[in-house]
């Protein structure tokens, strides 16, 4: 049975001092069934991987180049973030595609730049409201993955994880109702099973994003195909990431 995820985003957020504090609340000791991790900014990570290493929570970043190396003024690459000890990376979030302009193949290169790493993705799927509205979620969010699969193969997805982050829900206090986002889960999970088969679609984890709060966590994670979320503002309140981490590990046991 896949293991539920929580990964905390801290995006463009935090000091040296704040870190701190945020990680010496953050205990999760003796929490299982689920695991844990949180994507933050490069010059933290040094900080972040003498803080919890050797806890519950593995530590990654919020992007990566697609090169391994090179002229490439400004950005940082898969190998040196596994020098830091990373075990995940973000790929395609939302706010990389609107405000940086990643496409999908762009988007598809960083993933498989990712594997070459020895990190495991955490692909950014998700639809904007236009699109929504307009009946497109399905084409959107399978069009991002298709990409994924196109330039990774189909059986790359076993080494990663999928977050589907609708983008009106995306720091709009506004969360997708359980029911939209298991549709979107289990169309995801349909998607690639026709690509990779059902083994491994039933192994993947697709984490929930937009919103999540120590609140309504739990009854996002109870739905069948919601494994666990990718966790914004309110990875940034030491309690409130700590009460999602708990609902993950509910249903993990
Ligand atoms: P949010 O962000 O939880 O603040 O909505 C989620 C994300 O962008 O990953």
């Amino acid at each position: 049975m896949r293991q539920p995820l929580v990964a905390g985003n801290w995006k463009m957020h935090g000091s040296l001092a704040t870190n701190q504090r945020l990680l010496d609340k953050a205990g999760l000791a003796g929490l299982s069934g689920a695991r844990f991790a949180v994507c933050v900014p490069f010059p933290y990570l040094f900080q972040v991987g003498q803080a919890l290493a050797g806890t519950a929570i593995a530590w990654g970043a919020q992007t990566l180049s697609e090169h391994d190396s090179g002229a490439y003024t400004g950005e940082v690459a898969g190998p040196m973030l596994r020098d830091f000890g990373c075990r995940y990376v973000l790929a395609g979030h939302s706010e990389r595609r609107s405000i940086y302009g990643e496409r999908d193949p762009q988007v598809a290169a960083k993933f498989v730049a990712a594997q070459r790493a020895g990190l495991t993705p955490i692909l950014c799927v998700g639809e904007t409201l236009a699109e929504r509205e307009s009946g497109a979620t399905e084409a959107v969010v399978g069009s991002q993955l298709d990409a994924v699969i196109d330039a990774a193969g189909a059986k790359a997805l076993a080494e990663a994880v999928v977050a589907y982050e609708p983008v009106w829900a995306i720091g709009t206090g506004k969360t997708a109702t359980p029911g939209q986002a298991q549709a979107v889960h289990e169309f995801i999970r349909a998607r690639v099973a026709k690509a990779a088969g059902d083994a491994l679609a039933s192994g993947l984890a697709i984490l929930y994003g937009g919103s999540v709060k120590a609140s309504n966590a739990a009854e996002l994670f109870a739905q069948r195909d919601v494994d666990g979320g990718l966790i914004g503002g309110a990875s940034l309140v030491a309690d409130d990431f700590v009460a999602i981490c708990r609902a993950a590990a509910a249903k993990g046991h």
